[in-house]
């Protein structure tokens, strides 16, 4: 078996469906950026998942894919740190998908906030399909292909991981079983004294019947205690309370991704359905000109009437944007009417364009060298199958299926 250390393993993927803007570039992928000198990191782009809503129209998936990887380039990834790559170009997550839908109650996935939400926000499209209900057992599998134990999320992504952990957990307790695990658990329950036996089997099914993770510290804890079992009784009671003798799949837990302060052109938060974005990539001219066309705050009519920042969504990007004294001098300049707004939005616009020089710079090699960015992503798979298989490998032996 090749040992993992799925602490120290992060996975994130990201639906390819249409350019990034500035919002991904603050919040997702600085976030990867910093994640892939701490961590072994793998980072995908999850066509598969673009396909389970947009199956009616799946060109713009492809078009979206090469320009997405060219983002996160970009931005920093650096595929020397981390390994990028394309889900469906990875079969072995389809095949633990198919694997884990066969222990997979239908209930579970029905109950997914995400279902239902979803499909009612999207209701120009018929999302009653098979594949939709099951995306987050393919987030599942995306996850656990790789035993990942730490999941870069934003908050509406939670509940999949939340999944995953169960589907990980029922997996484990199913086909983690050695032959007379089981006999050997119980006999050193046995050894462990009438009073603290009792105390761990019921520790042991809060955790199992209600995921009661404090019941879990707890026998834990009370394992620790324990002076009169050996080392290898005490090592199969820890595996006991989580269900079966081996950990298969680790439980992943999401690293909730900071969330990202960068409003959009109209103060909102910035958003490709509410059309107020500046793209990773867009050109400075095409900046300068967005910002400059920007709503100010609308009692400021005239050039003499005084302003106030809070009701103003430039504000809301100098202080992303902008050192103390800018700051400072819009405050000033705007309530006593000192600056115009074209004034105040000046070195907004040059902040940007600096910001994103090095972003252009990075990008300008890949665009015009399509085949490199074709084999980093070549060379990306290669490094996650390689993964996946060793993890399918385990799969399909604990499951009966490693025919010879
Ligand atoms: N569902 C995620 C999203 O829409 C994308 C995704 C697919 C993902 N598989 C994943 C994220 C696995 C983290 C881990 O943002
Ligand atoms: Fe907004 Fe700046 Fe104009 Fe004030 S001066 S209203 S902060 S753009």
């Amino acid at each position: 078996m090749s040992s993992v250390d799925s602490q120290q393993r992060v996975l994130s993927g990201m639906r390819p469906t249409g350019k990034l803007h500035l919002g991904h570039y603050h919040g997702v992928l600085k976030n990867w950026v910093k994640l892939q000198h701490e961590y072994e990191c793998f980072f995908f782009v999850a066509d598969w998942h673009a396909l389970t809503t947009q199956y009616e129209d799946p060109r713009i998936i492809e078009q979206s894919v090469w320009d997405m990887v060219i983002d996160w380039l970009a931005a920093g990834v650096n595929p020397g740190s981390a390994t990028i790559f394309i889900q469906s170009k990875v079969p072995e997550h389809a095949e633990l998908h198919l694997l884990l839908s066969m222990i997979t109650p239908l209930g579970w996935l029905e109950r997914v906030p995400t279902y239902k939400d979803q499909q009612e926000k999207l209701k120009e499209k018929d999302l009653a399909t098979y594949g939709f209900l099951g995306y987050p057992l393919l987030q599942s599998a995306d996850i656990l292909i790789y035993r990942a134990g730490r999941v870069p999320v934003g908050a509406d992504q939670v509940s999949h991981v939340e999944i995953t952990r169960e589907v990980a957990r029922r997996f484990n307790h199913l086909y983690g079983r050695e032959p007379g695990f089981e006999e050997q658990a119980e006999a050193a329950i046995g050894k462990m004294g009438k009073k603290n036996g009792k105390m761990y089997r019921e520790l042991r099914r809060r955790y199992q019947e209600q995921g009661d993770q404090d019941a879990l510290e707890t026998a834990r804890a009370l394992l620790k205690e324990q002076q009169n079992l050996s080392l290898g009784d005490s090592e199969r009671l820890y595996g006991y309370i989580e269900g079966g003798g081996k950990v298969i799949l680790p439980e992943p837990q999401p690293l909730l991704t900071p969330e990202s302060k960068m409003p959009g052109l109209d103060g909102q938060k910035m958003s490709k359905s509410y059309g107020n974005t500046i793209a990773l990539r867009e050109d400075p001219d095409s900046v300068s000109q967005k910002v400059r066309t920007m709503q100010t705050d609308p009692a400021r009519v005239r050039r003499t009437d005084p302003g106030e920042p809070e009701r103003c969504p430039v504000w809301g990007l100098h202080k992303v944007y902008s050192q103390d004294d800018t700051k400072e001098w819009v405050q000033q300049g705007c309530r006593s009417a000192g600056i115009g707004c074209l004034d105040c939005k000046k070195p907004l616009i040059d902040a940007i364009v600096a910001e994103q020089k090095i972003l252009h710079e990075r990008a300008a090699e890949y665009e015009g060298n399509p085949e490199l960015v074709r084999s980093i992503i070549e060379e990306g798979c290669e490094q996650a199958r390689a993964a996946a298989r060793d993890t399918l490998d385990e799969v399909r032996r604990a499951m009966g299926l490693s025919y010879r």
